[in-house]
């Protein structure tokens, strides 16, 4: 079996280092587990990074990907096939409002198509806006979209065409607005960005403001749809529909798709030849991405988040009144961010060490999106650990932040340099 640093050694070799990584490889996922090389076992909170919504290798997702592996892995869009079919009629299910699909393959691919389509129906409006902190994909124009300039520091020039505003301001969204506007484009929950929600009376308000304007609102549900919020897309807790909204992660139940949805009534303003993906949604991963719907459904995932979403909350909640480093506890269904005020890198570590893989963004929030059939046992182990992790390196509140990056973090990169 080839041994951990031998994996290391051949990334370093051979795989170009644009991701800061873990020394971890993992082998092996069931559920909400995985198992790395040395056969540890780890509770994952993150799986997948918003990927494996049903957890790692969920059997309906698998079955469906035997089934259809051995009768038709691949054919391009310029013929049908059945199962982007029924995947297509089975996101309408899910809208309860008609929809047209167009299928890709990731995240920032939606999000290019969306902002291709507006562009084609502004017929000469082409700007966009869009907000502070937010997150769209690392494609050039998905990029610009993005609210965060450390992203997009070394790749300038930035296509034109994007004004970014504050968050929740409507004001600003006004300010920003001027006859070439075609889109607003935003997520609902800012997960890049450090989990910060979109109020409902501003989303109320920007749906209002784009009907006046005759503008698109474009909503970015890479990382908040497939049942993540507690309702199959987040627009549906707001009250609202979007013209136009963008899928991936877990939509494929691990394979890889992405999914522009707009509006039936303007959707056949892209024509044949005007936008394209080889591989958007092949037999293979719509076939899993069925699966990864029906199941949602079947199990009744939905009402499962809804329940431990305000168990989670509420074990969150009693940390952040034990520990004071806690500033925030915030998010909604199995998406929680928890604020600290200090970085929390090494809190992710020690999470690590101690069998719980959990994420940091935004350098001080603590990410927490388990999978959506999570029970109380796992939040409960969860929970424990992050509880002693705090309890043993939370530094002291008087702590600094450099002075934290002074001392423990450096030996911590340090090691993670192999990343
Ligand atoms: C909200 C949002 N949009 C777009 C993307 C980009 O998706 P992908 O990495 O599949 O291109 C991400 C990825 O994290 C995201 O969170």
């Amino acid at each position: 079996m080839t041994k951990l640093q031998d994996v290391f050694n051949i990334y370093k070799d051979y795989v170009m280092p644009t991701y800061t990584k873990q020394p971890l490889v993992f082998v092996k996922g069931k559920g909400s587990y995985l198992w790395d090389i040395q056969g540890n076992k780890y509770l994952d909170f993150f799986p997948g990074w918003g990927v494996c919504n049903l957890g790692h290798c969920h059997p309906k997702v698998m079955s469906a990907v035997k089934d259809q592996v051995i009768k038709l892995i691949f054919v391009p869009n310029n013929y049908y096939n059945l199962p982007q079919a029924k995947l297509a009629q089975e996101l309408n299910h899910w809208t309860k409002y008609p929809f047209k699909a167009f299928f890709c393959n990731s995240g920032a691919e939606a999000n290019e198509a969306a902002i291709k389509f507006s562009r084609k129906f502004g017929k000469g409006k082409y700007e966009i806006i869009t907000f502070d902190d937010s997150f769209h994909g690392r494609t050039l124009a998905a990029l610009a979209a993005t609210g965060q300039a450390k992203y997009q520091q070394g790749f300038a020039p930035m296509p034109e065409g994007f004004k970014r505003v504050k968050f929740n301001d409507l004001l600003a969204v006004k300010s920003a607005l001027t006859s070439k506007t075609a889109a607003i484009m935003l997520e609902l929950i800012q997960g890049e960005g450090g989990i910060n929600i979109a109020s409902r009376g501003f989303i109320l308000n920007l749906r209002q403001l784009c009907d006046d304007e005759n503008i698109l609102l474009i909503i970015d549900e890479v990382q908040t749809g497939i049942g993540r919020t507690g309702k199959m897309f987040a627009w549906q807790n707001y009250g609202i529909v979007p013209d136009i909204f963008t899928m991936a992660k877990a939509l494929g139940g691990g394979l890889p798709i992405g999914a522009m949805m707009v509006k039936k009534d303007i959707s056949d303003c892209l024509t044949p030849g005007t936008h394209a993906s080889t591989f958007g949604g092949g037999p293979l991963v719509a076939k899993a991405a069925v699966a990864v719907l029906r199941s949602i459904q079947k199990e009744k995932i939905l009402s499962n988040v809804q329940k431990m979403s305000e168990y989670l909350h509420g074990k969150l909640q009693e940390l952040k009144n034990k520990y004071p480093v806690i500033k925030e506890v915030r998010g909604l269904g199995m998406m929680w961010g928890v604020e600290l005020k200090q970085e929390g890198k090494i809190i992710v570590e020690q999470c690590i060490k101690q069998g719980l893989l959990i994420n940091c963004t935004h350098d001080t929030v603590l990410r927490l999106m388990p999978a959506l059939n999570i029970g109380k046992t796992e939040i409960n182990k969860a929970i424990k650990i992050l509880d002693n992790v705090l309890k043993d390196t939370g530094p002291a509140p008087s702590k600094r932040l450099n002075d934290l990056k002074a001392d423990g973090f450096r030996a911590i990169n340090k090691k993670e340099g192999a990343g």
